[in-house]
């Protein structure tokens, strides 16, 4: 039986998601690739090792998928099981981390203990798994995850030969491979939520490509060593390009040609009179992202700062914009305000000031920002030096004599 993928284009209604986990649905292991995508381990414990590779590790891959396996390893789904900031939050109340471990360590090989849901989230019915790797764990979102089905490695090209079984699986580049993860909306009781909306947010923007077919941009090469030169896709998945750990200037170069998805730009008149009132106008813009900018983790956001400086350096106006979401996570979780970019939207905002009276020049500096976690939340886990945001853009416009 081939995996079925509960995507968008079989769409469950959270609430159903929710009584799934209360009633206990799903729970037997048959039942279970039906379930609600944190149920249950994604590629089941039974699939053997592809044949003539002997293991499921990307470490194996590796050997003749160099490119793709170095990319992978640089990539958030390579880090989703070391991410410091999961593991803090992971360890926070361990009697949910199997919900945790279903998406962010979905081979069943890398669970310790399987679990399965029973009417009460806290008291899954768990079972020693004698398979566990805990090599394989720390691999987070490992190839396999995508790329196994039931006779063999899933591969888009159909002439493909390879020294272990391929089954041509062109629905690889649908966004049902992303969704099974990226589309999680559910709530368990008053504190525990699931937040993830990419896939419905996707479905309204209706970009005219899927997820793979932006965020594992083109590339010509061969795919594997001694193979034919093909066209494939990078396996880096940029988003907002926060990294997990501090790249090199050599790692980072690997994600120069990937386009924000968001942008600004400054509107200065282009002459004014010493003293005169003058209006800047400061955008912040969607830009082809293929769904809300920042979407996904809630407590992501963009930061928009401008301020305008006379020749002496003294600030005449300044602003500041956040767009993302705020929650509020006790007693109960509950959305307060979201103002994330929605596609093709744009917001102006005005710096008004007046020019010095000599004539001096005013510089008007902007910059955006991307956060993925805010500095109080990061000190709260004790992040420490991890990597929390970035510096998107900066522009600098001169208004009035150079
Ligand atoms: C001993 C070398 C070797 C190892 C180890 C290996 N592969 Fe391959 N693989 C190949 C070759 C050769 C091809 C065929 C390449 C071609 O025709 O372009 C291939 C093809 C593929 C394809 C299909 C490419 C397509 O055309 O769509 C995928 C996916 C793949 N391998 C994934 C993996 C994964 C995942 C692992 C680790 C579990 C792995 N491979 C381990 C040699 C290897
Ligand atoms: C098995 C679950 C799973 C699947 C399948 C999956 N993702 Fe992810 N994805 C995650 C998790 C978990 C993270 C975050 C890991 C972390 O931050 O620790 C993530 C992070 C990301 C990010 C954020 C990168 C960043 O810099 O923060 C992007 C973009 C992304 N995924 C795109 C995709 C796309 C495109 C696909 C389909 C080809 C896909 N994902 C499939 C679970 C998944
Ligand atoms: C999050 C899902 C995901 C993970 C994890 C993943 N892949 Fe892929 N892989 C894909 C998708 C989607 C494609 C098709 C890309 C395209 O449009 O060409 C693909 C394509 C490939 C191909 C065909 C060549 C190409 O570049 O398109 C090979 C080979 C491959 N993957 C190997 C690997 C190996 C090795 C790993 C681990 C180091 C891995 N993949 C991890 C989703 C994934
Ligand atoms: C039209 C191109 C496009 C499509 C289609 C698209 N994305 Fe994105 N996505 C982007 C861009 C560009 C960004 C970067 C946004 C930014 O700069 O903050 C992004 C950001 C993300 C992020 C956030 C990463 C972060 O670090 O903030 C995730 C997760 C993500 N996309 C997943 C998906 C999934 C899942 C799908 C399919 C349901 C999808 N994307 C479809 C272009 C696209
Ligand atoms: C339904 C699948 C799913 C489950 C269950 C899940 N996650 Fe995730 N997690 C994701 C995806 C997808 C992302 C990437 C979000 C994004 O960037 O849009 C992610 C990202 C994260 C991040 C990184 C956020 C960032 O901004 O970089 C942390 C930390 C995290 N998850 C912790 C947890 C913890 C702790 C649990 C258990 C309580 C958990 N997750 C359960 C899918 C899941």
């Amino acid at each position: 039986m081939r995996r079925r993928l509960p995507g968008i284009r079989h769409p469950r209604h959270p609430l159903s998601l929710v009584l799934g986990l209360l009633l206990g649905v799903g729970a037997p292991a048959a039942a279970r690739a039906e379930g609600p995508s944190w149920e249950r381990p994604r590629v089941p414990i039974e699939a053997p090792a592809p044949a003539s590779i002997g293991a499921f590790s990307a470490m194996v891959c590796a050997a003749c998928h160099p490119d793709i396996a170095a990319e992978w390893a640089l990539s958030t789904h390579g880090h989703a099981w070391t991410d410091r900031q999961f593991q803090a939050e992971r360890s926070k109340d361990p009697a949910v981390a199997w919900l945790c471990d279903n998406c962010h360590t979905p081979v069943a090989r890398q669970q310790a203990v399987l679990s399965e849901a029973t009417g009460d989230v806290r008291k899954p019915r768990q079972t020693p798994n004698a398979q566990f790797d805990a090599t394989l764990r720390e691999e987070g979102i490992t190839c396999l995850t995508c790329h196994w089905r039931e006779g063999g490695i899933a591969a888009i090209n159909a002439d493909a030969v390879a020294p272990h079984p391929l089954v041509y699986a062109p629905e690889l580049r649908s966004e049902d491979t992303c969704t099974v993860c990226h589309q999680a909306v559910a709530r368990v009781g008053d504190t525990l939520v699931c937040t993830f909306n990419t896939g419905e947010e996707w479905r309204q923007a209706a970009p005219g490509k899927t997820c793979p077919e932006c965020h594992m941009p083109r590339v010509t090469r061969p795919m594997a060593v001694g193979g034919p030169v093909r066209t494939g896709g990078k396996h880096l998945w940029p988003g907002g390009l926060v990294p997990k750990v501090p790249w090199t200037p050599a790692q980072a170069a690997q994600f120069a040609d990937w386009k924000p998805g968001a942008r600004i730009r400054v509107v200065a008149p282009p002459q004014t009179q010493p003293g005169a009132e003058v209006l800047v106008g400061v955008y912040l813009e969607h830009a082809g992202a293929g769904h809300r900018v920042p979407t996904g983790d809630p407590e992501r956001y963009l930061l928009v700062t401008a301020e305008a400086v006379d020749a002496g350096g003294k600030v005449l106006a300044r602003l500041t914009h956040r767009a993302g979401q705020v929650w509020k996570w006790w007693p109960k979780a509950e959305r307060v305000s979201d103002n994330r970019l929605s596609p093709g939207e744009s917001r102006v905002f005005p710096l008004r000031f007046v020019r010095p009276a000599d004539g001096g020049p005013v510089t008007v500096r902007a910059r955006l920002e991307h956060h993925r976690i805010s500095p109080e939340n990061a000190a709260h886990h004790n992040l420490g030096d991890y990597p929390t945001m970035r510096v998107v853009e900066r522009l600098e416009t001169v208004v009035g004599a150079p």
